[in-house]
């Protein structure tokens, strides 16, 4: 990987930092409820389900049995990608009464909504004393870290995971048995839905009860149209969203989306993940394919559904649209030692590949990726993942918080929900130019 190469790094800029940004001056009274003399952290995610909250839940078990006298609880709020905890979490932030830490995406989602305006305290200490300076990517710490007045850098969250967004995967045996091969373009995709479809199996299971999950299909399609460098035009003003690319992009969504399951709006990302799946043995699954994020993988693994098999999404290859999840430390943490504590055991190399390997992501420490033996291991996705991720060009994700404000990426959104119920090009581009220009970076 070259880390020049890592277009992370220009999409963000964070001009100057609110002075109290950088202050740690809240109290460390404990907030108790822990019971039997046991300070409680309340650590706020999105991870419910699958290898999520598998892989949550044994770090925080190894962090209580490591640490008796603190009790850490994950207070989780359902709903993929953060689409309600984010919004109960800037609540609970602007209320002044956050949780002592909580799940933010590296990149704009962290740096606008609560490190600008100054909701948290830095994490230099903890990087200097772990050594993280040298042990994530150059392109991850730049979108942890903002300067301060003085020009000063300061880190701001721990990046415990990095995921990628634009993999296809699809059920083996289904393709086996109908001679097809996994699509590397959306013609391609076309020919082999086609012939799905006559099959009477669902070609792509989408499940879009929260919108995010259609955005991201979008998102793929975008990077395949556009290549890596014009997919990251759209977020920095270089590349035009009236463009002809972009309308082939949005002409292909169209067609992409007329090869969906029909109850598509009420099935969240993992129960249309789900839909690969048979019933039982022998059986034909209700989806043959669907796009999503490798969280898919911890899925699948959770559930022991081993017939997955993955490639990027079309048009993709060789890019990784990448995000991360990360924690911080809010200034109103009510037991910053104790978050601190944890939060130490997030960015190990041990505590990533105590988590990593249920969650279907890579770890975001360098040093990390050989847990011991003994203890999960990684899988042949993951291992392919690592390797993709030092050779790819690698680009930010906009449904996952790091390529856009998250305006912006409120717009998008709503631009792709009227798009799926009145599926117009052209409106849809005529909403896309405009949300650029209403985000302040195109003209
Ligand atoms: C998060 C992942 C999570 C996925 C589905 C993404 O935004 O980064 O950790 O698994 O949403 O909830």
């Amino acid at each position: 990987m070259k880390l020049a190469s890592r277009r992370m790094i220009a999409v963000i800029s964070v001009a100057a930092l609110v002075a109290s940004a950088c202050s740690s001056n809240a109290t460390s009274a404990p907030s108790g409820g822990g019971g039997g003399g046991q300070t409680a952290i309340e650590v706020v995610s999105w991870w419910t389900t699958g290898g999520e909250a598998s892989g949550f839940n044994a770090i925080i078990d190894k962090f209580n049995a490591d640490n008796p006298t603190l009790k850490v609880t994950n207070s989780a709020i359902a709903g993929g990608a953060g689409s309600n905890a984010q919004a109960a979490l800037q609540n609970r932030v602007l209320a002044g009464t956050p949780p002592d830490s909580f799940q933010v995406h590296m990149g704009h989602e962290l740096l606008d909504t609560y490190v600008t305006p100054g909701y948290m305290d830095n994490l230099d200490d903890l990087y200097a004393a772990n050594g993280w300076t040298t042990q994530f990517p150059k392109g991850v710490l730049d979108i942890v870290s903002a300067q301060d007045a003085a020009g000063t850098t300061h880190y701001y969250s721990v990046p415990l995971d990095i995921h990628r967004a634009n993999v296809l995967w699809y059920n083996k045996t289904v393709f086996t048995a109908n001679n097809l091969t996994a699509p590397t373009t959306w013609d391609q995709f076309f020919t082999v839905a086609d012939a799905l479809k006559a099959k009477g199996i669902t070609p792509l299971a989408v499940g879009d009860n929260g919108i995010w999950a259609n955005g991201m299909l979008l998102e793929s399609i975008l990077i395949g149209a556009l290549g890596a460098d014009g997919y990251n035009g759209l977020w920095t003003g270089k590349t035009d969203w009236a463009g002809a690319n972009v309308t082939t992009a949005l002409t292909t969504y169209q067609k992409v989306l007329t090869y969906v399951n029909t109850d598509h709006s009420s099935l969240s990302w993992d129960q249309a993940a789900d839909y690969l799946i048979p019933a039982s043995a022998g059986a034909q699954p209700k989806a043959a394919m669907t796009l999503m994020g490798d969280w898919a993988a911890g899925e699948f693994d959770n559930k022991k559904f081993a017939d997955y098999g993955w490639i990027a999404a079309p048009g993709n290859d060789k890019i990784y649209d990448a995000l991360a999840d990360s924690f911080g430390l809010p200034s109103k943490a009510t037991n910053k030692d104790g978050v601190k504590k944890f939060l130490t055991i997030l960015g190990s190399a041990a505590g990533q590949d105590l988590f990593n390997p249920y969650k279907g992501s890579i770890p975001a420490n360098s040093t990390a990726g050989t847990p011991p033996s003994g203890a999960k291991q990684y899988s042949t996705y993951q291992t392919w993942a690592m390797g993709e991720w030092k050779a790819d060009a690698i680009v930010p994700s906009v449904e996952h918080g790091a390529a856009a404000a998250p305006k912006w990426k409120g717009a998008f959104e709503a631009a792709v929900t009227v798009f799926v119920a009145t599926p117009d090009v052209a409106t849809l581009q005529t909403s896309l130019v405009q949300a650029c220009k209403d985000a302040g970076v195109c003209k």
